[in-house]
């Protein structure tokens, strides 16, 4: 029996849609093609994985539910399993009203125009780690990837980057063991938590010109934030900054080791990379999907829901609904329009997409006008941390 087969057996046998539907380590290696059998047979379906979610695949479900803010909660996490910790991130894991104010008072770091200001650093940045890899037949590009991103973010917020590498640990434990191993994430979790607060007390006494010092000065409501809350705030940002834009660098490479016409065409004219980006941004997004909790008994696609369950809004899939893009499926780096749902649709909608978007665009630049040819020098997964090598043709 295949796989394909030995999932959808598992619907057959019980009265309501089931898929055994997973978004997290290898499974990300099929993901595509479960989205095509969930699409096609069963667009709302159960999976036992995680203590058991509905799956929401198609473009109209995930807004509609998104949009849907007095059915649908962030609570307990939208992250699951989570990111080691019980504690809320803020904003991610609070429901409006009060998801409101924290937006308000995070957004002005995170507007174009100041995400504009990285942008030169980003350049310097992504260049000297281009040196590295200077005169290697064979490069690995995943420190590339993950490494523009902890330096831009990692500098912006105000992270010592003497510990870049033990951020990178961090992450890794934290985002990529979780599904094998939950105490290597707590652990790993904690661990973020201590230096942290470290960190704060720091700049409470020393502050300098980054995002952790404005923070603290910051005025929300008419007071400051406390303890407790900028922990929670710099959790995310630490989290949600450094991995999604390390893996969107990473699945852009990887594709263009793969097409080679493609590659030639951003080479040759490299305006066209923004447009490219919302593509990679579209098919091989690094968040598949993110979770949310029914708030009263509800209904989608026909199927009951009830109170306390909950629903994992799968973006990727969304992003591949024949209904809204044409060919899904294929990687058109000139695909006209492009109202993906990677950065979510809703309330929640990502705080970082400026900055994501700039890192991806100065990443891919720079890394095509260094090196116009490359290709895979040996089979790797779109997705994760692992080896990235690429090879240049002589
Ligand atoms: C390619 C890179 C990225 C992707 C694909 C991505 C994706 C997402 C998604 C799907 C959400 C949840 C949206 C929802 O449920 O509606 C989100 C929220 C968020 N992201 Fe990103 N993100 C990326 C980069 C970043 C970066 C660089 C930052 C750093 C500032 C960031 C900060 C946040 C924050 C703070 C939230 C919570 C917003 C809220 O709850 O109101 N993200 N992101």
């Amino acid at each position: 029996m295949s796989n394909e087969e030995a999932k959808t057996a598992v619907a057959e046998s019980t009265n309501h849609p089931r898929f055994d539907f997973d978004f997290h380590g290898l499974a990300l290696d099929t993901i595509f093609d479960d989205y095509k059998v969930m699409q096609s047979e069963c667009p709302v379906s159960w999976s036992d994985r995680y203590g058991g979610f509905w799956t929401v695949t198609s473009y109209a479900d995930v807004r509609a539910v998104e949009h849907d803010t007095d059915t649908f909660s962030v609570a307990p996490s939208m992250i699951l399993p989570s990111f080691g910790t019980d504690r809320p991130l803020i904003p991610l894991d609070i429901d409006p009203p009060e998801l409101v104010a924290y937006r308000q008072m995070l957004l002005p770091f995170f507007t174009s125009k100041q995400m504009d200001l990285l942008v030169p650093r980003t350049r310097e940045i992504a260049r000297e780690l281009l040196d590295e890899l200077d005169g290697q037949e064979v490069m690995n590009a995943s420190r590339f990837a993950r490494f523009v991103p902890t330096m831009v973010f990692g500098e912006y917020l105000g992270f010592p980057m003497q510990d870049a590498e033990l951020f990178d640990r961090w992450v890794d434990d934290i985002v990529f063991a979780r599904t094998e191993d939950e105490s290597i994430a707590r652990q790993a979790a904690n661990d973020v938590y201590d230096y942290l607060r470290s960190l704060i007390k720091l700049r409470r006494h020393d502050p300098g010109p980054d995002v952790i010092s404005s923070l603290l000065a910051v005025d929300h409501g008419g007071r400051k934030l406390d303890d407790e809350e900028m922990l929670d705030i710099c959790y995310l940002l630490f989290v949600a900054g450094l991995e999604t834009t390390a893996g969107t660098i990473r699945s852009s490479l990887w594709h263009l080791a793969q097409h080679p016409q493609d590659l030639a065409a951003l080479a040759a004219d490299p305006s066209q990379i923004p447009t490219a980006t919302e593509e990679f941004l579209r098919a091989l997004s690094p968040v598949q999907a993110m979770a949310r909790t029914v708030k009263q008994d509800t209904e989608i696609a026909g199927v009951k829901m009830r109170a306390g369950e909950r629903v994992v809004l799968a973006f990727g899939a969304a992003n591949r609904d024949p209904e809204v893009f044409e060919c899904p499926h294929d990687i058109r780096l000139d695909r006209p329009a492009n109202p993906h749902t990677s950065f979510g649709v809703g309330a929640h909608r990502c705080l970082g997409s400026n900055l994501a978007r700039r890192e991806v665009n100065v990443a891919l630049t720079e890394f095509i006008s260094r090196f116009p040819k490359f290709e895979l020098a040996e089979p790797s997964p779109w997705h994760g941390t692992g080896r990235l090598a690429l090879r240049r043709p002589a």
